[in-house]
């Protein structure tokens, strides 16, 4: 069956997603919260081939925050071992498929062997042209802002840049995805509407979809819904929805 969503106008050049409901999909299960997560490889899976096929050039993937550090210790050192697991056996389909992988987040709070892996995923994918993977781990949008104010202040201390030619561009291009355009779409699975101190900055003027599709049940059809509802979207900055018509014409 062909859907009427699977070719919309406007593909989003960059498409962000926090992945969420992974415990409650396992809970109403009656499993373990980390049955949730393992089931949630699946939907990456999906989820970067979909982008990969739609054209969208740039995913990133909320994977684990700066705030997850407060869960039980014991899901998190779960987490840690699924996202060691994950490098060990998706890292080669990523390369094959000419997906370039990156990691983003406060990468030195990680296990010295994830950092290895993830140095050396990052190290094997680096000359890939297709989609550009980003995982955020050990992630925070505020984590994000003070380390490219520190990266700035640095500058400035130095006599590269004076205090008053600190911009926008400036502060954006020391970002965690300063080589990369913001999310055109954010995509939440799980039911809540909230940002949970993702890119804070970066997605200043995206669109927003949300879902109650828990995570490990998310799907390219789902994918597909959330371009559909970006491509009717008129993206206005500021203007007038009269002004971006007669730009478009
Ligand atoms: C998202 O699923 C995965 C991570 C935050 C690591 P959750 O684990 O938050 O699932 P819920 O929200 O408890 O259902
Ligand atoms: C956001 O989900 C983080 C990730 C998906 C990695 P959370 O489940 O941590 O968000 P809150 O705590 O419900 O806001
Ligand atoms: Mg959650």
């Amino acid at each position: 069956m062909t859907s009427v969503t699977a070719e919309p106008a406007n593909i989003p050049t960059h498409v962000a997603v926090i992945m969420d409901g992974n415990g409650r999909w396992a809970r109403a299960r009656g499993k373990a919260r980390h049955a949730g997560h393992r089931a949630g490889v699946k939907s990456v899976r999906a989820t970067v081939e979909a982008a990969a096929e739609r054209g969208v050039a740039h995913l990133t993937l909320f994977a684990f925050s700066s705030e997850n550090w407060r869960r039980p210790e014991e899901e998190v050192s779960s987490l840690m071992k699924l996202f060691v697991e994950a490098l060990r056996r998706e890292v080669s389909e990523l390369h094959r498929n000419n997906v370039r992988l990156r990691f983003i987040g406060a990468r030195e709070q990680l296990s010295d062997s994830l950092q290895r892996k993830i140095a050396a995923a990052e190290e094997t994918t680096a000359g890939n042209t297709g989609l550009m993977l980003n995982v955020a781990v050990a992630y925070g949008g505020r984590w994000d802002i003070v380390h490219a104010a520190r990266v700035v202040a640095q500058r400035v201390a130095s006599g590269e840049l004076t205090a008053s030619e600190v911009n926008e561009n400036e502060i954006a291009s020391a970002l965690q995805l300063g080589d990369t355009p913001d999310p055109d779409l954010l995509i939440r699975t799980g039911g809540e509407q909230r940002i949970s101190n993702f890119l804070l900055w970066n997605l200043a003027y995206a669109e927003l979809w949300f879902t109650d599709v828990l995570w490990p049940e998310f799907d390219k059809q789902d994918f597909d819904a959330a371009l559909a509802a970006f491509s009717a979207k008129q993206r206005r900055y500021g203007h007038t929805g009269e002004q971006v018509e007669a730009a478009e014409c």
